[in-house]
């Protein structure tokens, strides 16, 4: 599939829109339109049902050491500034920069990459900014400019060495960047950190700096001891939050998958240490059934472990279910969810202020006896088990997953082009969205199959009775095949057209979006009907 016919349709239809489009847009911002909203809106549904509404406290799952409880929680985008210290993000949440002096770019640092290339008793490094979908291609453009020569010289260009990382030079003076003429136009590699800075209050002085969350973990683990002291949940347990975050990426990019403001669903499960590994086990499997459970084709999906030298210091292990998004070049994958054993390093934080020892320093404040005061909160965040008496710091499974990047997955594998016949039965090229009926924005369509002799008085009482239930549509213009057309783009998987003979004998056809199969059924069984099949 291609990404510009997606991109095109989820426009055409009003799944996504460009943020603040009407001005120019704005880079790494997304807004949902009337369909896009609704699947969006049915993904986190089905997460939130799946993971917490409908999980079962009482019975062991297949693959769960033992039963466990689950509950939810909705956190404050704006916390206090100590949460960003003890979590680690206001030191080390950063990507490396380089700025072009020349052209004024700005590229993330390891996401330049380029080739030695030698001409004219010249050699120099040219390269290829991150947006580009065909970088062999750029460097060489860009090397024939910088040396003078023409494209069909191209072949007297002497090339060193394969495509390689900015990340491996040591220096840049030979370093011809992405949009420049000149050689040695970068800057050194900065930090940059990720979090948009926000001012509480009118004053606003650095002391009343706060960040927009990057994530919603940290609200989960600055409850944890609210919730257990005011819910009756035992570990192990589940809290569960969907919500905002924010990150000022360097450089957004494919369409919403790296935006600047997201929807994360997370879960933080606190369970004992000597369970821990279980449990890791448990959700990685979970959690990529899921998305197979939901659409995705397992061939585009994989789970990849983390290797020893990926994963974080106090992480024991971590797993990323990928999706083979079409715009990465063939045999990539694209994260859609990490799922990580944390240990009990989050807690511990917001406890003792325990940091990554990378860390940068923090202004240690003294009390009044010279000693420092507590970093992290101070509080207590340890458990004790009520019937064992035993008390620990629980360890932390961490299911994180995007809701804009899993809508994404499903709206890229949902886009199918078939043939199917139009209304003179001649065979054409259809676009369908084949959602699982679960997600899929509108779940029937309800269509009279012409405006008279009642039918349309029938179609909208069926309309009305199947609201109550599902988003449905009804639709009486032009003919009935564009009609089916325009709802297999929206990924309507039913749609039930009312005839001739339902005025006699009160069925309908239900046309089945993927299939084209058609059947009949009673008008008033249509919403039992309609449940077995969307499950
Ligand atoms: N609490 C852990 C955490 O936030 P993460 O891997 O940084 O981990 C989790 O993010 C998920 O959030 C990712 O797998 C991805 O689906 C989503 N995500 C992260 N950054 C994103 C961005 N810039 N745009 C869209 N989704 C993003």
């Amino acid at each position: 599939m291609e990404m510009e016919k997606l991109v095109s349709l989820c426009k055409r239809r009003g799944f996504l829109f460009q943020s603040s489009e009407i001005y120019g847009g704005i880079n790494g911002f997304w807004d949902y339109g009337p369909l896009g909203v609704e699947l969006k809106r049915n993904i986190k549904d089905a997460w939130w049902r799946d993971m917490v509404t409908g999980h079962d406290d009482l019975d062991t799952l297949p693959g769960a050491p033992s039963p466990f409880e689950m509950t939810g929680l909705d956190c404050t985008i704006i916390m206090h500034p100590q949460v960003w210290k003890c979590s680690g993000h206001y030191d080390l949440f950063h990507d490396y920069m380089v700025d072009c002096r020349e052209s004024k770019g700005r590229y993330r640092y390891d996401q330049i990459k380029g080739r030695w290339v030698e001409a004219k008793g010249k050699k120099i490094f040219a390269t290829a900014g991150s947006n580009s979908e065909t970088p062999e291609v750029d460097i060489e453009r860009q090397a024939l400019k910088f040396f003078g020569m023409r494209s069909k010289n191209a072949d007297e260009l002497k090339w060193d060495g394969p495509l390689t990382s900015l990340t491996t030079l040591d220096s840049f003076e030979e370093v011809l960047a992405p949009d420049a003429k000149s050689l040695g136009t970068l800057t050194e590699p900065r930090e940059f950190n990720l979090m948009f800075k926000t001012t509480i209050g009118a004053l606003g002085g650095e002391a009343d700096t706060a960040f927009l969350r990057p994530e919603t973990a940290q609200g989960i683990f600055v409850n944890f001891k609210n919730v257990v002291d005011s819910s009756r949940v035992r570990v192990p347990f589940g809290i569960a939050q969907v919500g905002k975050s924010f990150r000022n990426e360097i450089t957004p990019r494919n369409f919403t998958f790296r935006s600047r403001e997201f929807e994360q669903m997370e879960i933080e499960f606190f369970c004992h240490p000597d369970s821990s590994q279980k449990w890791y086990m448990y959700w990685r499997d979970r959690r990529y059934k899921w998305y197979q459970e939901m659409g995705l084709d397992e061939k585009k999906l994989i789970l990849r472990e983390h290797t020893p030298e990926e994963l974080a210091h106090y992480s024991i292990g971590t797993a990323d279910i990928e999706y083979a998004f079409p715009f990465l070049p063939e045999g990539e994958y694209g994260e859609l969810e990490g799922i990580a054993h944390r240990g009990d390093f989050d807690l511990r934080s917001h406890m003792e202020g325990k940091l990554d020892p990378d860390t940068k320093p923090m202004t240690v404040e003294l009390n009044e006896d010279g000693k420092p005061k507590h970093r992290g909160s101070g509080k207590d965040l340890s458990y004790r088990d009520d019937i064992t008496g035993e008390r620990f710091v629980p360890h932390v499974i961490e299911p994180s997953a995007g809701a804009d990047r899993a809508t994404l997955a499903f709206l890229c594998e949902a886009y199918t082009e078939d043939e199917a016949p139009d209304d003179k039965g001649n065979m054409q090229t259809r676009v369908v969205m084949k959602f699982h009926p679960r997600i899929a924005p509108v779940k029937a369509s309800i269509f009279p199959l012409v405006k008279k002799d009642g039918m349309p008085e029938m179609a909208k009482d069926i309309y009305r009775s199947l609201k109550k239930d599902w988003n449905v549509f009804y639709d009486e213009k032009g003919a009935v095949g564009r009609r089916y057309r325009r709802q297999d783009e929206a990924g309507t998987p039913f749609c039930i057209t009312v005839d001739g003979q339902s005025m006699q004998d009160q069925t309908v056809t239900i046309r089945h979006r993927d299939t084209l199969e058609q059947w009949r059924v009673k008008a008033d069984d249509l919403t039992s009907e309609l449940r077995k099949l969307i499950g």
